[in-house]
């Protein structure tokens, strides 16, 4: 709900209020953002009392001398008349001047929520709060857009800037979300990374100053994922006031939590505007990407819960938004780009014998591609390794009772490709200057629509071959040498080329709706909001190793569903880290994500085969709550003198009929035998029966109130030299898995 009087603007969720008032002279002063509150009185309570401005404070006019903009809470800032904190909107006009004056001038609330004119958006918003500000001098407008999300608690942010004037403008920055908090006692949270290790999470307590969450990269990257949180330093995964961010986009983004001379914590979000700058004619326009915001009370699991929903109803989208995702087996750790017909039916019958329901063709089938260093462009299929083409190697894979999928990496072109011998303009690079190698690779320069026309023309080929279900939409390089030769202005480059890049997807996602598009960028260098407003899932990381996965899906868990984390069960040594970890928790930690074996499953032994058909059969007889289910982080890698990295994790039905837990150490201790698994989210009153998969080490019929706030104390673990029966083998990345169901009429 959101309402507009007396000047007090009020958002309503279902557990929160967002309010901002009008002041006389025109801002916005930011109210409340936080627990849902009776907004009666709020315009003067929480006005910031002003009666006189300290020392060298800067008035904002005459009119107003007691209007200082460098100590208030503001919905927007931008430079020249005060407030020194970083801006939302900086532009430089035609006299070269950066000061800026934009006042309110008009607000309207309309029904339901509209979709970007040039970027993905979220959908199914109940209601937009349109407000509109003016800078008279430089007829120029900017109108903040917020949508409301009443359900999951989330507020999405926006803005367009219009020249109405005469004389074009540059616009330097124009972000997507300023959130101004009266106090500075927060934490701010950032994940951060490399390549193989996404999704670390960081916690930086914040004091005067400035922290910055970036990537320049060209991409939203592994290092910085644009997914932030501000808590407070008590909150906890169950308890305590907790903010979430993110941003619809796949480009540089920055996130900065920035404290100020007197306390005050202001964070903007959006594009970077380092290497940005947009040029707007007369009557043009331009829209930030949406930003997500979302607060929860009820710590980082409230808030998790809340952006969870938001991804899974109002991101992600089309046929496949709701649909169990198959258990797929990819070729890439198995074969690399050694294969042929011959070998991937071999694995392809192997597959079906263990109940695997897709195959995926990775890397290596077309033009002259054996290596990474060729090919990209030449979309056509390499009849020497595949006789029958794509078609005739899908039919077979279709025949043994699989569907079928492949690789591709579009946005790219390797030099050595009959297409850049073609268009070697098309590629992305500065003409007559040394160009930076990433994997023999240029990016394609999106940016020009004869290049997407080519691209949308060129995959929907491939996408149009029988037989083919599901689609990896791969992109490994960053950007350097940013230049396009169809461009006057470089400053614009990244931007219109994520336009372009996003209105390819749109084409190709609305051209081939059954499609189970997955996204992939070198494993998760471009793990975003914006790739799953067409891609209903995404390769997380290329590191398989499970204890690193833990970290990385454990990572992702805070901003992103498990439905959209692809997982892949693969080989031990494992080949990032060249770990030896169980079976059963290479699985048990993939089950948590969207399930995928990639390894050669005909290296395995009977035994292990045997394993790999239960965990198959126990992964689709459970995947709607693995895949949709209410995710809880229960024991984050608990490392202390007794427990060297215990990780529990559960994931429960919507109606709370069947839950499953993960168990999973590290290292063994000796002497510290004894374990415990206590639940969360199951229902109290309720009666489980508590179970081990597997191992039949724990039969248990409780209530949920006990595993939710007691907990199972599990059978005593091989401990030292001796081992009786009864007792829990539990080595070094040993693991369970646990299956809780209510029991209908005890
Ligand atoms: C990237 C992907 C991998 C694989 C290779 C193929 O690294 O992340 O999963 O597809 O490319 O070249």
């Amino acid at each position: 709900m959101i309402t507009i009087q007396d000047n007090l603007f009020v958002l309503q969720t279902d557990h929160t209020t967002y309010s901002f008032l009008k002041l006389p002279s025109g801002h916005l002063e930011h109210l409340h953002y936080g627990p849902s509150i009776d907004t009666t009185g709020a315009a003067e309570v929480l006005t910031q009392k002003c009666r006189m401005l300290g020392g060298n404070g800067i008035a904002y006019s005459k009119e107003y001398p007691l209007l200082g903009l460098e100590d208030r809470c503001l919905e927007f800032s931008a430079l020249g008349h005060g407030d020194v904190r970083e801006p939302f909107l900086d532009i430089t006009f035609e006299n070269g001047s950066r000061t800026s004056d934009f006042l309110y001038a008009d607000a309207w609330v309309s029904e339901g929520k509209m979709p970007m004119k040039a970027l993905p958006s979220s959908y199914g918003g109940a209601q937009e709060l349109h407000v509109l500000l003016k800078d008279s001098v430089y007829y120029a407008e900017l109108e903040l857009i917020y949508a409301v999300f009443p359900a999951c608690d989330v507020i999405t942010r926006r803005a367009v800037i219009r020249n109405q004037g005469e004389a074009a403008f540059t616009v330097n920055r124009l972000m997507s979300l300023q959130l101004d908090l009266d106090d500075s006692e927060y934490v701010f949270h950032t994940f951060t990374g490399a390549w193989a290790r996404e999704m670390n999470h960081q916690r930086i307590p914040l004091a005067q100053g400035k922290w910055i969450n970036e990537s320049r990269c060209g991409i939203s990257s592994s290092m910085n994922n644009p997914f932030v949180m501000l808590s407070r330093p008590e909150t906890s995964e169950k308890a305590g006031d907790c903010f979430g961010f993110n941003l619809i986009y796949s480009g540089n983004h920055c996130e900065m939590a920035e404290v100020n001379a007197y306390g005050k914590t202001r964070v903007i979000t959006g594009i970077h505007p380092e290497g940005f700058g947009w040029r707007l004619g007369p009557e043009e326009e331009l829209e930030s990407p949406e930003a997500v915001m979302s607060f929860s009370a009820g710590g980082f699991t409230g808030l998790s819960r809340n952006m969870h929903t938001f991804v899974r109803e109002h991101i992600v989208r089309g046929e496949w938004k709701k649909k169990e995702r198959p258990v797929l087996l990819n070729s890439w750790e198995a074969v690399y780009f050694d294969f042929d017909e011959e070998k991937l039916l071999a694995m392809a019958k192997t597959a079906k014998e263990t109940g695997i329901e897709l195959f995926v063709m990775d890397d290596g089938w077309f033009g002259t591609r054996n290596d990474s260093r060729s090919s990209l462009g030449d979309w056509y299929c390499n009849y020497e390794k595949l006789p029958g083409g794509i078609s005739g190697l899908a039919r077979k894979i279709e025949a043994l009772g699989l569907r079928f999928g492949l690789w591709v990496e579009p946005e790219m072109i390797s030099v050595n490709s009959r297409l850049y011998r073609e268009h070697p303009d098309w590629a992305v690079d500065v003409p007559g200057t040394l160009h930076s190698e990433g994997r023999d690779q240029r990016i394609l320069d999106l940016t020009r629509p004869e290049v997407r026309t080519w691209l949308v023309d060129t995959m929907s080929a491939v996408f149009s071959e029988e037989g083919v279900s599901y689609i990896k939409w791969d992109n490994n390089r960053i950007f350097t040498d940013i230049f396009s030769r169809a461009r006057e202005n470089q400053t614009e480059f990244l931007h219109r080329y994520y336009v372009g890049y996003y209105e390819v997807m749109d084409q190709l996602t609305r051209r081939f709706p059954h499609i189970l598009f997955e996204g992939c960028a070198s494993g998760g260098n471009r793990f975003d909001l914006g790739v799953l407003c067409y891609m209903p899932q995404i390769w997380a990381s290329d590191n398989t190793d499970a204890l690193c996965r833990a970290f990385i899906q454990t990572g992702l868990s805070y901003g992103y569903p498990a439905s959209v984390v692809g997982a892949h069960v693969s080989a031990c040594p494992n080949h990032q880290t060249g770990r030896m970890t169980p079976l059963a928790t290479r699985f048990g930690v993939a089950a948590f994500g969207v399930l995928g074996y990639e390894c050669d499953l005909a290296a395995l032994t009977p035994e292990e085969l045997a394993e790999v058909k239960k965990q198959i059969a126990f992964y689709k007889e459970h995947r709607r709550v693995l895949q949709f289910g209410d995710y809880y982080r229960l024991v984050n890698r608990r490392y202390n003198d007794f427990e060297k990295g215990v990780w529990q994790w559960m994931t429960v039905s919507p109606d709370r009929k069947e839950a499953i837990g993960f168990y999973m150490m590290e290292q063994a201790v000796p002497n510290m035998s004894f374990g415990k698994f206590q639940t969360a989210g199951l229902e109290e009153q309720a009666m489980y029966r508590f179970r081990d998969v597997g191992e039949k080490e724990e039969e248990w019929l409780v209530s949920g109130s006990l595993l939710n706030h007691a907990g199972i104390k599990l059978q005593q673990a091989y401990a030292g030299h001796y081992r009786r029966e009864g007792m829990r083998p539990f080595a070094d990345l040993d693991s369970r898995l646990y299956i809780m169901s209510m029991i209908l009429n005890p």
